[in-house]
């Protein structure tokens, strides 16, 4: 995926200015900046959600206004905007798993309530699926829309603050499940406040400043938003069992 002098106007003003951003294959992204940077401004744009006026935007090595391959694109949201007040979990993750298609139109093997069980423990809610989504907490109904993106099985993912709300323990169960995602050639475009849980599996890291790209490079060794960087790690190794520690509330 990548943009080239992208320029977005909203409400008559400027909000992105001739912004570059390339997501290789296989590589994690973060996008970072302060609020009202115009990042999720650049993510709807690349996605088509909201309009450019200059620039070129290109999923797959296809421009946007040709490219198909909708479903091979898995998008979280900055907020979970979508009212689901009788829609159970495993039916929102089951979403995404009716929309899986790769790019070249196969579908992948495996069937939808089974693909989303298993993301549904990737993001460790398997003992959840029949709760309403309504009922869970923000950081549970976060994690939901990363399983239904995750149960499409896409070859890129686009997340807007996927950690935001989640606790520690979620964020570095997600952070392996990303990082895995990643090492198996899919692309990942995060928006990210807090750098922490993934530092290790960032490969660069885009700041955006009123609406410009101010830096492009390695993730910053202390970004405005990165604020525990010096702190020590209380989390234990191995954190993906399933076990909640006792410790985290
Ligand atoms: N529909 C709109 N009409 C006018 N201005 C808008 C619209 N949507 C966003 N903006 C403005 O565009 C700028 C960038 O907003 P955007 O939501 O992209 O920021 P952000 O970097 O995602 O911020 P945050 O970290 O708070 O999520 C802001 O100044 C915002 O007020
Ligand atoms: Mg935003």
């Amino acid at each position: 995926m990548s943009v080239a002098g992208l320029g977005v106007r909203l409400g008559g003003l400027p909000v992105l200015r001739q912004v570059d951003i390339e997501v290789p294959v296989g590589q994690m992204v973060a996008l970072l900046g302060a609020n009202g940077s115009g990042k999720t401004t650049l993510i709807r744009a690349v996605l088509g959600l909201t309009p450019h006026q200059s620039g070129r935007i290109e999923l797959f090595g296809r421009p946007q206004a040709e490219f198909k391959g909708w479903a091979a694109v898995g998008y979280v949201p900055q907020r979970a905007t979508i009212s689901l007040h009788s829609t159970t979990l495993g039916e929102v993750v089951r979403c995404g798993a009716l929309a899986r298609r790769r790019r070249d139109g196969a579908r992948p093997a495996g069937r939808p309530k089974e693909l989303a069980a298993a993301a549904l423990a990737k993001v460790g809610l398997a003992d959840q699926a029949k709760e309403l989504f309504l009922h869970l907490s923000g950081g549970q109904q976060q994690r939901a829309l990363l399983a239904r993106a995750l149960a499409q099985e896409p070859d890129l993912l686009v997340l807007d603050e996927p950690l935001a709300g989640v606790d520690l323990f979620h964020q570095e169960a997600i952070a392996t499940h990303l990082d895995q995602f990643r090492r198996q050639g899919g692309s990942i475009l995060v928006v990210l406040h807090e750098t922490e849980a993934l530092a290790g599996s960032i490969d660069r890291a885009v700041v955006l400043s009123e609406g410009r790209v101010a830096q492009d490079g390695p993730l910053p060794p202390d970004p405005p938003s990165h604020r525990h960087e010096h702190e020590p790690s209380t989390r234990p190794a191995g954190l993906v069992t399933g076990m909640e520690p006792r410790w985290i509330s």
